[in-house]
């Protein structure tokens, strides 16, 4: 959720800010901005819409400046205009500020800036918080003239409510950068003679891999000769340095039309990256390095808590079923921004998961902390390295897919249900599942990547199917058990990336109100497995088909479905339970983008929605 990326050094930094404003993109693309350092005061260029557009539209290209930053903005004050993108300047024009969060107290700041006669020239909170620095400058010029704008920042931001990841720039200050954060993520760059400052990593691998990941409630002061990180009271913060494994290639698109193909076809190789290192020697059960607490404990915890936000919630409910299924103890799926708020009894022995790929979801990083107020563990399923989650948790897993680009979620998503299986064995072997019951689920783990390759090699098929139904307005998705959440994610990936209205039920439950929708207009996509389900889902599909729907059936290829029943069907290899939604998904995957591509959506960049959610 929104973007941010700056730069220091002896390059031009225009061109180096407007790449990695590319890069970001996927964080949020309603409109784009840069401003870059210049005798004193600033060029800048904004505009509504696309990086592209600020590209092609503007000069932002021919500034000749070293030092500089832009920004790509998901809304929250304030419509979609160019008026409203940023980088903001003070009224005086001292200063430009760049902001990713919300600013909960902007609006008693902003009468109190308008009374000492500041002007504003947007509806954005971002505005006020830039004009706040100024005044701070303003007033205390009695500061020793080299932290004078630094200590400003500080000042103000001592009066700020709410989440942010700024940078700034001040127009006495031709090469210093100052950068601060509490709820959105900030990442410094090292590089050769030059800094970078970005929301993620992927603005900065092109140029280098060493980074130093800001922490909540640190200010960064950036200059040419180096940098210093210290807290919002001025304490010294010594910088830890990391150094990021992805690299320059896992960011391309190397030949696919969409990040989302590309990311889907990854799948077999993201599922093997899960799993490497990750078995026992005997074979029967799953290891895990990070988790930071004994086995012993783990076998005692009577229920686990699982809370996530979107996709990495449906993969929750998936656990969910495999673990109460094969290690018979309850868990409690929440939707993290209803965790949070819910204040729901707890018992003594429960051990929280969170389950995110970014690991900057601001839902699921608020119930971490708040599961964590209240004295309980929390492990983190993530993929970003050195996320707030990651570091923020007591311990984890991380799944190693690389980083994941188009917004609807694809690798990051099955690896976190392999993840999900993983762990229904790993506490199953410590309860009821027997030594050979383990040997089979592991060679049944360790065969999903290959499984996942058989049912990519139907996208000719799948993309017949999606070029004959993108018509459709409404589609349901039914399934049933772990089906169920695979339904649910079916749909979830169809609106997301298409725009057409669709819904994910249990199958039983369609009986109860959404087969009023069905009609020959509303194709329902039903998930048949082998198996006691078989029956009940084959009874299910004879009620869509008695009131004229249409039927796709995503079946086993041992399901025999009655002559006529489907009007299409997408075979997917019969598998063990614990990898059967993994196996489902990829068809609903492919369907949704190749119905997206043939309704030439921005399948990368669907509209209002962001990659990594840092707002509540
Ligand atoms: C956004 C994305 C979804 C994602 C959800 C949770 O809504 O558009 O694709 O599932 O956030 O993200 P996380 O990074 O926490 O898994």
């Amino acid at each position: 959720m929104c973007g941010i990326v700056g730069y220091i050094g002896t390059q031009k930094a225009s061109s180096i800010i407007l790449e990695g404003l590319k890069r970001l993109e996927y964080r949020g693309y309603d409109s784009a901005g840069i401003a870059v350092q210049k005798n004193g005061r600033f060029d800048i260029a904004k505009k509504a819409g696309r990086v592209e557009g600020l590209i092609k539209g503007t000069a932002a290209q021919k500034f000749s400046g070293t030092t500089g930053m832009g920004h790509t903005r998901w809304a929250t004050h304030g419509g979609v205009t160019d008026a409203n993108a940023h980088p903001h300047l003070s009224s005086d024009g001292k200063f430009a500020l760049i902001h990713n969060g919300i600013i909960e107290n902007y609006e008693s700041i902003k009468r109190f800036l308008l009374s000492k006669g500041y002007t504003f020239a947007s509806e954005t909170d971002t505005e006020v918080l830039c004009n706040l620095i100024a005044y701070h400058y303003q007033k205390e010029p009695a500061v020793e003239d080299a932290s004078r704008f630094l200590e400003s920042v500080r000042k103000a931001l001592r009066h700020i409510e709410g989440a942010y990841g700024i940078a700034v720039m001040c127009a006495d200050y031709p090469a210093e950068i100052v950068a601060a954060r509490k709820g959105s993520p900030l990442i410094l760059g090292v590089g050769d003679g030059e800094y970078m400052l970005a929301s993620d990593v992927s603005a900065i691998i092109s140029r280098t891999q060493n980074v130093v990941y800001l922490k909540d409630g640190e200010i960064l002061h950036i200059t040419v000769r180096n940098f210093s990180i210290t807290t919002l009271d001025a304490a010294d913060v010594s910088p830890v340095f990391d150094r990021v494994s992805w690299s320059i290639a896992d960011a391309d698109l190397n030949g696919h039309a969409h990040f989302m193909e590309k990311e889907i076809f990854e799948q077999p190789a993201a599922l093997e990256n899960t799993m490497r290192g990750r078995f026992s020697e005997d074979g029967s059960t799953a290891n895990f390095g990070g988790l930071n607490i004994s086995a012993v404990d783990f076998r005692h915890v009577d229920r686990f808590h699982f809370l996530a936000c979107g996709s990495a919630w449906h993969a929750c409910l998936v656990a969910e079923q495999l673990i109460e299924r094969f290690a018979r103890v309850p868990v409690e799926v929440d939707y993290a921004s209803e965790f949070r708020y819910r204040n729901s009894p707890l018992e003594r022995s429960a051990l929280f998961f969170t389950f995110s790929q970014s690991g900057e979801t601001i839902d699921t990083l608020a119930a971490l902390r708040e599961a964590k107020r209240k004295g309980y563990k929390v492990l983190a399923v993530n993929n970003v390295v050195g996320s707030t989650i990651a570091r923020e948790s007591d311990g984890g897993i991380y799944q190693h897919v690389g980083p994941e680009i188009g917004v609807a979620s694809t690798k990051a998503f099955t690896s976190q249900l392999l993840i999900g299986a993983m762990l229904a064995l790993y506490i199953g072997r410590m309860r009821d599942l027997s030594f050979s019951d383990g040997v089979e689920y592991v060679q049944a783990l360790k065969g999903v990547p290959d499984l996942v390759r058989q049912v990519l090699a139907q996208a000719p098929h799948i993309k017949e199917i999606a070029r004959r139904y993108a018509k459709f307005q409404d589609f349901l998705f039914l399934g049933r058990l772990s089906l169920f959440p695979v339904a649910l994610e079916g749909a979830l990936k169809l609106k997301e990336i298409s725009y057409i209205h669709a819904e994910g039920y249990p199958a039983a439950e369609m009986k109860h109100g959404p087969i009023a929708l069905i009609s020959e207009q509303c194709p329902s996509v039903f998930f048949v497995p082998s198996g006691e389900m078989f029956s009940k889902v084959v009874s299910s599909m004879q009620e869509i088909k008695a009131r004229k729907g249409r039927i796709i059936a995503v079946a086993t290829e041992d399901c025999a479905l009655p002559a006529g029943l489907a009007d299409e069907i997408i075979r997917i290899p019969e598998c063990h339970e614990a990898v059967l939604p993994i196996v489902a998904t990829v068809p609903v995957q492919l369907l949704s983008y190749y119905i997206a591509v043939e309704l030439q959506r921005d399948v990368d960049k669907p509209r209002n929605l962001a990659k990594s959610v840092t707002v509540e």
